[in-house]
């Protein structure tokens, strides 16, 4: 049994609840290099979110047996829950991912239509599928003759920020058979620069007849509650929800396991054991590394303790590491996490 495991009060206390549960799927975000089972299994502990898209997973890899592919393809701890998320620029290629995925337990399936970084949309992956409807259209008919499950796309606005070519991209794809569309509407230009654009979530909403989920910049309790009482069939949340594992149970007054504070330091060593339980030596320190840029902002001192992490070696230093920290620092071990009211709808 482990220390965070025994923290958790089986009491929760929520504040000014009462008459409120988001209804909507709440989905943590495919984020590569983050959203592997060690992730999923912290966030479980707190209670869950309804899916867990994986970080993407290369169609070439998956296909041609590479040396990780069972880490990538690892749905616990709530297999049927996951969306295997798939990237690729090959039509074949993803098609054959697709048929390997779909014989494991799962929530959906779903291909990358929105990664911009340079070199996923070099090799006509990711957000370079927006560039031809034609191409898309044509790549998703081969995935979908593979898939029985539930068939989706995740996509940003698209090359441009034109709303109308993005309803006539997300129809083709629908009349070839997806199933739900995640947007961040951003452009592939903007990368997390702008604001997103959550009315074309709407937009789309009413163009097409199938769900449509909205995601990009939820960074508060307020805002998700805020955003699920929008125009969308549900709210995708990926930085907020390394930052904050426990968000989705702090907005849903059903989640079972939230206690009223949290502990930060057990929750930060609790995720490194995950990692090193679930992951491959050879990808923990980046792992680790990615999580922390993230979870170190809950710390005032956040920068320096993750400059201070990124130059350590083992993961059992960096549990050395942020337990001198809180040693230092015991007024910052536990953060409240209040729930939170309605608001206007
Ligand atoms: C580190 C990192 C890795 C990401 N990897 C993926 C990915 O593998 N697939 C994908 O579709 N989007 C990926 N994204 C984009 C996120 O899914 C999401 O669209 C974006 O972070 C905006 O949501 P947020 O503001 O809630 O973080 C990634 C984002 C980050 C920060």
């Amino acid at each position: 049994m482990n220390r965070f495991q025994n923290s958790v009060p089986l009491e929760i206390i929520w504040n000014d609840m009462d008459n409120y549960t988001i209804k909507k799927p709440l989905l943590l975000a495919p984020m590569a290099e983050i959203s592997h089972r060690a992730l999923r299994e912290l966030i479980a502990s707190f209670g869950g979110c309804d899916e867990y898209y994986t970080e993407m997973i290369s169609a070439g890899a998956l296909v041609g047996n590479g040396p990780f592919e069972s880490y990538y393809t690892d749905g616990g701890p709530c297999p049927g829950r996951v969306v295997y998320q798939l990237a690729g620029a090959d039509g074949g290629q993803l098609a054959a991912a697709a048929a390997i995925l779909d014989r494991k337990e799962k929530a959906g399936i779903d291909i990358n239509m929105g990664c911009s970084a340079p070199a996923i949309a070099r090799t006509g992956a990711g957000v370079r599928w927006m560039a031809s409807p034609d191409r898309a259209g044509e790549m998703i008919r081969r995935v979908r003759r593979e898939v029985k499950g539930r068939l989706s796309v995740k996509l940003r606005t698209g090359m441009e920020d034109d709303p109308e070519y993005l309803i006539r991209f997300c129809r083709r794809l629908e009349s070839e058979g997806v199933e739900r569309i995640a947007l961040h509407p951003r452009t592939a230009k903007e990368k997390f620069k702008r604001r997103p654009r959550w009315e074309y979530v709407g937009l789309l909403r009413g163009a097409l007849g199938i769900p449509v989920v909205g995601n990009g910049d939820v960074n508060s309790p307020e805002e998700l509650v805020r955003r699920a009482a929008g125009d969308n069939d549900g709210v995708m949340i990926g930085r907020l929800a390394v930052r904050a594992p426990w968000i989705f149970a702090q907005v849903r007054r059903s989640a079972p396991a939230l206690p009223e504070r949290v502990n930060l330091e057990e929750t930060a060593l609790r995720f490194l054991e995950l990692l090193a339980r679930y992951q491959p030596r050879e990808f923990l320190l980046s792992r680790a590394r990615r999580f922390f840029a993230y979870f170190c902002d809950n710390l005032l001192w956040g920068t320096y303790v993750k400059n201070r992490l990124a130059r350590e070696q083992e993961l059992s230093a960096m549990a050395r590491l942020l337990s001198a920290y809180f040693r230092e620092h015991p007024d910052q071990r536990e953060l409240p996490v209040p729930g939170v009211s309605p608001g206007p709808a």
